[in-house]
């Protein structure tokens, strides 16, 4: 092997380089045979670099690159040679040379392959994930995965320069009945026991408060038993932070500045200092989600007063029970089809609309406005009016969303404002340069209401600080209790989550009260947490942006699985590896574990 190890790689040579002897060692991505002249694209994680065999290469290395298929792992001796005029290829960066081999050596034969690599590949999802050793050996890929890297390396740069330190936290912990369901793993030495893996560091991070560590960091693995999402994994990563004796902003200026740092380092962004802020309220008031995307504005607009005065039964009723009616204007919209309406219609119903009412805005030959078709007939008089107040034009149509509900108002006609921005490619780049649209929603609900279960539970979890100006009224209107929460949404998408942290264990003790938790299961579930608090524990707080998920929007990709070495399918099932698999009776044994088998299963 000595003698064939590689003095270059396959994206390093250029003209300077002629005449040079150099060994490269990678796969065969494509090999011609034109006339008794081999030309073998050869490629590693580094490029690709033309190499040429023929008669006076030897008779050795004729017959080896005789015997090439794509994949095969060789060796390529030889020396540098310059291409002639006219051979030049642009397209790579060795594209103004070539290897002339003088010997060549089969490293390993590849087998047939279950599917062709190449840059845009269409195998099949399962065919990737099976193959996956494969799949990632494609340049699309290899560039996804160092693009982790590079995002991992800016992460602890930028961390470390600011003083914090980055300490693991365990991944056997208890089970804390919260969020998501947990992965069990069960005990060999105290049967019937289990560890849980952590859904993230939560309770561990704030134990590193209380133990002094004013400024931590992990970029942390976290399980979660839920079910599979395009942005969604069992496990995945998050950059974990925390922080004491901080206020809300002052996590806030860190996160910008450490996605400023990130997205200067890996993508020479540059990213704005400070990002716009939205309240919960405002952020579902205006575009009818907690996860805006602000690639384009089409913001909702209140159309109660127009509603109040018009004899169309649907809205009325809806605003004497305390509902409301929200409108959108699309530009250039009064083009769409019945049947286009129609879906959109179909779409706000997923999210509990009863339905989607809509006119069109228009103009006589006057250029006097007017509303035509749909709901039409019950505002037409006041045309001008209702264009002005909702920025319509002539040729656009205005869409309405009414509920008893005012969420259910908003998040439908939201859900549709969502689906207008795919249809309309609103989002799209249009060949400039990506797009990226981050803002903070601040000020959540600390409670939601859990109607399957009859009870308030936390929004975001139970540890989050409420807004000190609802500390005397928790009890009575948990659902008007704001919390010191906040989420960073890029593109539409929840990138991180964070809060200011309650460190007094008598509000905590009130927190776990309120979701339902007596002090003493709330003693046996957190009472190590609580516990610390009793000992001085510092004011804290923190944050935790998604790793796969930023990675997964700074390449413009839409599943997170492409920037997971290797990620599980929606089943949470490793294809290559096959898990989850049975184990045997002893091991079972060994843990006092028998396993029962689901009807309809085997
Ligand atoms: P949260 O549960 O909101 O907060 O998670 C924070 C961020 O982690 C990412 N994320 C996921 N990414 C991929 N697959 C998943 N299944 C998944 N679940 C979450 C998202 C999300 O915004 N301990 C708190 C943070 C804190 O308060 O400091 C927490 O875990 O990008």
């Amino acid at each position: 092997m000595e003698h064939y190890k590689r003095t270059h790689t396959c994206g390093e040579l250029r003209e300077a380089d002629e005449g040079k002897s150099a060994v490269l060692n990678g796969w065969v991505d494509r090999v011609r045979n034109l006339g008794g002249i081999f030309f073998i694209s050869l490629r590693d994680r580094y490029g690709i670099t033309q190499v040429v065999v023929d008669e006076d290469s030897g008779a050795e290395a004729l017959a080896q690159a005789a015997e090439l298929h794509n994949e095969y792992c060789i060796a390529a001796a030889g020396t540098v040679r310059a291409r002639p005029e006219g051979m030049r290829n642009a397209e790579i960066a060795t594209g103004g040379i070539e290897l002339y081999a003088n010997a060549l050596s089969i490293l390993n034969r590849c087998a047939p392959l279950p599917f062709q690599l190449g840059e845009e590949s269409p195998a099949k999802e399962e065919l990737r994930l099976r193959y996956r050793y494969l799949d990632l050996r494609q340049p699309r890929m290899q560039r996804l995965i160092k693009l982790r890297n590079d995002v991992s390396f800016a992460t602890r740069e930028f961390m470390e320069a600011e003083g914090f330190l980055e300490i693991e936290t365990p991944t056997l912990i208890k089970s804390t009945p919260e969020g998501a369901r947990d992965y069990l793993v069960p005990s060999r030495l105290s049967p019937g026991h289990f560890y849980a893996l952590p859904q993230s560091p939560q309770l561990y991070k704030q134990l590193l408060m209380a133990a002094g560590f004013d400024k931590y960091f992990q970029i942390a693995r976290c399980y979660r038993d839920e079910d599979a999402r395009g942005d969604r994994q069992p496990e995945f990563t998050q950059i974990d932070i925390e922080m004491s004796f901080v206020s809300r902003n002052d996590v806030l200026t860190l996160t910008e500045r450490l996605m400023g740092y990130i997205f200067k380092k890996t993508l020479g962004l540059e990213l704005p200092a400070v990002f716009r802020r939205l309240t919960y309220a405002e952020s579902i008031d205006t575009y009818g989600t907690d996860k805006p995307d602000l690639r384009f504005e089409l913001p909702l607009r209140d159309f109660n007063s127009f509603a109040a005065e018009s004899g169309f039964r649907a809205f009325t009723t809806a605003l004497e029970a305390g509902g409301t009616v929200k409108a959108l204007t699309v530009p250039g919209g009064a083009a769409f089809s019945r049947k286009q309406i129609e879906e959109l219609e179909a779409h706000a119903m997923i999210y509990k609309a009863k339905g989607l009412a809509w006119m069109k805005a228009g103009a006589d030959e006057n250029g006097t406005l007017k509303l035509e078709g749909g709901a039409a007939k019950f505002f037409d008089t006041k045309a001008d009016n209702i264009c002005k107040a909702l920025d319509a034009k002539p040729g656009d149509i205005i869409l309405m969303c009414t509920d008893s509900n005012r969420q259910t108002a908003c998040v439908s006609l939201g859900a549709v404002r969502s689906k207008l921005g795919k249809d309309l490619y609103l989002t799209a780049d249009n060949g400039a340069a990506q797009r990226f649209e981050f803002v903070w929603v601040v000020d959540f609900p600390l409670f939601e209401w859990n109607s399957d279960e009859n009870r308030w539970e936390a929004a975001h979890h139970l540890f989050s600080y409420p807004q000190e100006r609802f500390h005397a009224s928790m009890e009575s209107e948990p659902g008007a209790v704001l919390g010191d929460l906040y989420d960073l949404v890029l593109n539409g998408y929840e990138l991180a989550s964070g809060s200011i942290r309650i460190h007094d264990p008598e509000l905590q003790k009130r927190v776990f009260a309120i979701a339902g938790f007596s002090d003493k299961e709330a003693e046996e579930r957190f009472g190590f947490l609580t516990g610390a608090f009793k000992y001085g524990a510092p004011p804290h707080g923190g944050i935790a942006p998604g790793l796969d998920r930023l990675v997964m929007l700074m390449a413009g990709e839409t599943s997170i699985k492409e920037v997971i070495a290797f990620p599980k399918n929606s089943f949470a099932e490793g294809l290559m590896d096959g898990c989850p698999a049975r184990v045997n009776e002893k091991q079972l044994a060994e843990l006092y574990l028998r396993t029962q088998t689901p009807p309809g299963t085997h």
